[in-house]
């Protein structure tokens, strides 16, 4: 394969009508990291590397502590999650916030999920991130300019077929797309119909 051909398409949407392209996996260059709570996390080098740049920002000029609860996923751990979820949640519940195996964009690598630190405590499970949107808020204002989007947007539901996730972020490998797209008020799924 030659250089060229191996960029990864940062670009790449995944959702329910689009799956992971087979081999998409095997373009993508995945590291091994540790987050606060001592988990190891699988995730596209150049999305960590955005995503450590983010974690700084926010840190030193918002005073939020954040760090990684979800990063890459094979199709056979978003099955266990799913299963997981609906045993949990139920089937409605979870197909709002998790997508089906296959259709996760946490396959390519390039999606992040944030958790905060507060109080001493590491927030990281759905119902509690929700209880603390305000900072997530701030955290969202930041992401253009270290190349991610905010991928499940609120208001965007009946396109993403996801749930408004303030904490879940996408890199798309171009701070001037992402601003552009956040300006624009336009999601992935948008973006892609627009082109
Ligand atoms: N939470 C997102 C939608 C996923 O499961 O990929
Ligand atoms: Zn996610």
């Amino acid at each position: 394969m030659r250089e060229e051909e191996k960029h990864p398409d940062y670009l790449v949407l995944v959702n329910e009508e689009n799956r992971i392209p087979a081999g998409f996996e095997d373009t993508i260059e995945r590291i091994w990291v540790g987050n606060i709570a001592g988990t190891q996390f699988e995730i596209e080098k150049k999305t960590y590397e955005a995503f450590c740049q983010l974690q700084e920002d926010v840190l030193k000029n918002d005073g939020i502590q954040t760090d990684l609860t979800g990063s890459y996923r094979t199709v056979q751990y978003q099955e266990d999650l799913f299963a997981k979820n609906v045993a949990e949640y139920g089937f409605e519940h979870t197909n709002q916030y998790v997508a089906k195996p296959g259709c996760s964009e946490h396959h390519t690598g390039f999606a992040i999920d944030v958790g905060v630190v507060l109080d001493g405590k590491f927030y990281h499970k759905r119902e509690d991130l929700l209880s603390i949107d305000r900072l997530f808020k701030i955290i969202q204002k930041k992401l253009p300019k270290y190349g991610f989007i905010l991928r499940y947007p609120e208001g965007k539901e009946a396109i993403t077929k996801i749930a408004y996730e303030p904490w879940h972020y996408r890199y798309i490998d171009s701070p001037e797309l992402a601003q552009k797209m956040t300006e624009q008020g336009i999601c992935l799924e948008e973006y892609w119909q627009n082109k």
